[in-house]
């Protein structure tokens, strides 16, 4: 596409506000906190009212069930499509209710109007915190039961855990009293949430999905495992078609049982882009990723402040081979052909259809990754160089306007905790940054800037992901909700 080309199907827009008075402005902030998931940190003082006011349209999603985007205090690249046009909201005034109520109090999931049953392991750490918080206002899940270690259990939640989020701890489970992750004690659950910690979470989640319960995790213990998914539900939730075949490994099949995991919080953040490049201009070849991570994301009380205040940390135990490894399996697709396996009872040898991760085999991606811990509280930002196969390559323009128009399948299906965009393309040349971006649409997309041509291989940019949003917890909701849809979960 050529750059005039380019010009037709998008625009930059730079915002010029109406001219308004204070209190219209005061006045718009309650619906914008009522309507949207503005943080408390921008939605409670006047100044930030005036920032979230004077960013003026918001593009519509495709979603059935979404609100319009929330408005954001930047410049950013909106698809002009048809109909992202015909839908663009101005700026929210006084007058000006909003037309959709918010998606997360008004969907119900589409099997039965009862909520469904979920706990969370691990509900005392840092991703456990956030689980909390996103699922106090879930329109589909209640929680019903909460885990963590023997240390924990039998206290009520208050007492046992030390809560670091800025919104207080949701009522509903303030005095619920913490159990011992064992499947009995979570009986009434179809679906448990994991934030364990790795040492602990193979056995545990195990447990769990042999008493047939669906684990969504965010631990890494079974994310190499050839039968379990793992999935960026902005990217390939569809590898959830891999879930009959782990049922089918056990004697007898599990009937609603089975694993689910996230991937390494940098390794999502990402994914997203290098996705939405592949489905706009084919295969990539190459990325180097060098990332710039959080301290959250070692959990609590994570690196000892000594360590990280006025440094930086070059070494993270792991986390490079992880996302080198986990991208390919993100965007690689499923193979299917046909094997002789052993039937479930042992006794005879059968042909079966037997499906694969084919780890991008058709188009060898070769990643590069470096990473580093720095002094930011929550935020992965990571700056990414690619090669794609195709010659000659996408020029940035066009990398860009593929990035801002990405829907990813999840949005698209109306899962309710998805973002509206998965990928905000901002314009400003010193965004994004942790401190301003990482709680656009609560940390559920993620935030690109900076798209320029690279020297040594094609196209070079910068991704902000929340770390326990998208990260983390986000990821696994939004895992469970698709499931759900996807009548993979058996309600
Ligand atoms: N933080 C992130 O940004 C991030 C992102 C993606 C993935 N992850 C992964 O998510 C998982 C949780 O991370 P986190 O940062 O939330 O860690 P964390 O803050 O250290 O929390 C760990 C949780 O595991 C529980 N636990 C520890 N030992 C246990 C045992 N023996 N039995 C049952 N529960 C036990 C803890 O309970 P107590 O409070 O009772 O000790 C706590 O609830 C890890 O596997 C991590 O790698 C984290």
């Amino acid at each position: 596409m050529s750059m005039s080309d380019a010009a037709r199907t998008t625009t930059t827009r730079t915002r010029t506000p109406p001219k308004r008075t204070f209190s219209d402005v005061e006045l718009d902030l309650d619906q914008l906190a009522e309507s949207f998931d503005v943080p408390p940190s921008t939605s409670s003082s006047a100044s930030s009212a005036m920032a979230i006011a004077s960013s003026s349209a918001s593009a519509s999603s495709s979603s059935t069930f979404a609100s319009p985007c929330p408005p954001h205090p930047a410049t950013i690249l909106i698809t002009d499509s048809p109909a992202s046009r015909s839908k663009a909201t101005l700026l929210l005034t006084s007058k000006q209710k909003p037309k959709h109520p918010h998606p997360r109090t008004s969907m119900q999931h589409p099997s039965s109007s009862a909520p469904i049953k979920v706990g969370v392991l691990g509900a005392t750490g840092t991703v456990g915190q956030r689980f909390l918080t996103l699922l106090a206002a879930h329109p589909w899940f209640a929680v019903d039961a909460l885990g963590a270690s023997p240390r924990s259990a039998g206290k009520k939640y208050k007492d046992a855990v030390s809560w670091k989020q800025s919104t207080p701890i949701p009522q509903g489970v303030r005095d619920v009293v913490v159990r011992e992750c064992r499947p009995e004690n979570f009986a009434q659950c179809k679906i448990v949430f994991s934030g364990l910690d790795a040492d602990v979470a193979g056995e545990i989640e195990e447990a769990f999905r042999a008493a047939n319960l669906a684990v969504f995790s965010n631990a890494k213990n079974f994310r190499r495992d050839p039968h379990v998914p793992l999935i960026v539900p902005l990217v390939n939730p569809h590898h959830l078609s891999i879930i009959p075949q782990q049922q089918a490994l056990f004697s007898p099949a599990l009937t609603s049982g089975f694993i689910v995991t996230n991937a390494n919080c940098s390794t999502t953040g990402y994914v997203i882009p290098l996705a939405a490049m592949e489905k706009a201009f084919g295969p990539l070849e190459c990325v180097m990723v060098t990332t710039l991570q959080a301290i959250s994301g070692a959990g609590y009380p994570g690196v000892p402040s000594l360590d990280i205040l006025d440094n930086v940390i070059p070494y993270i135990s792991g986390e490079e081979e992880k996302i080198e490894w986990e991208t390919l399996k993100i965007l690689g697709g499923i193979s299917t052909k046909e094997s002789e396996v052993t039937s479930a009872d042992g006794q005879q040898v059968v042909k079966k259809e037997v499906k694969t991760f084919d780890m991008h085999a058709a188009h060898p991606l070769r990643v590069s990754a470096s990473c580093n811990r720095v002094p930011v509280i929550d935020g992965h930002t990571e700056c990414v160089s690619v090669r794609f196969a195709r010659r000659p390559p996408p020029s940035p323009q066009q990398v860009r306007e593929a990035l801002a128009a990405y829907t990813p399948e999840a949005q698209a299906l109306g899962c309710p905790s998805a973002p509206c965009r998965a990928i905000v393309v901002h314009e400003e040349p010193d965004r994004p940054q942790p401190r301003l971006d990482r709680y656009y649409q609560d940390g559920a997309g993620v935030s690109v800037g900076r798209v320029r041509q690279c020297q040594v291989l094609d196209v070079k940019f910068v991704v902000l992901a929340n770390n326990v949003s998208i990260g983390a917890a986000t990821s696994s909701i939004i895992n469970a909700e698709y499931a759900v849809l996807k009548n993979v979960v058996q309600l």
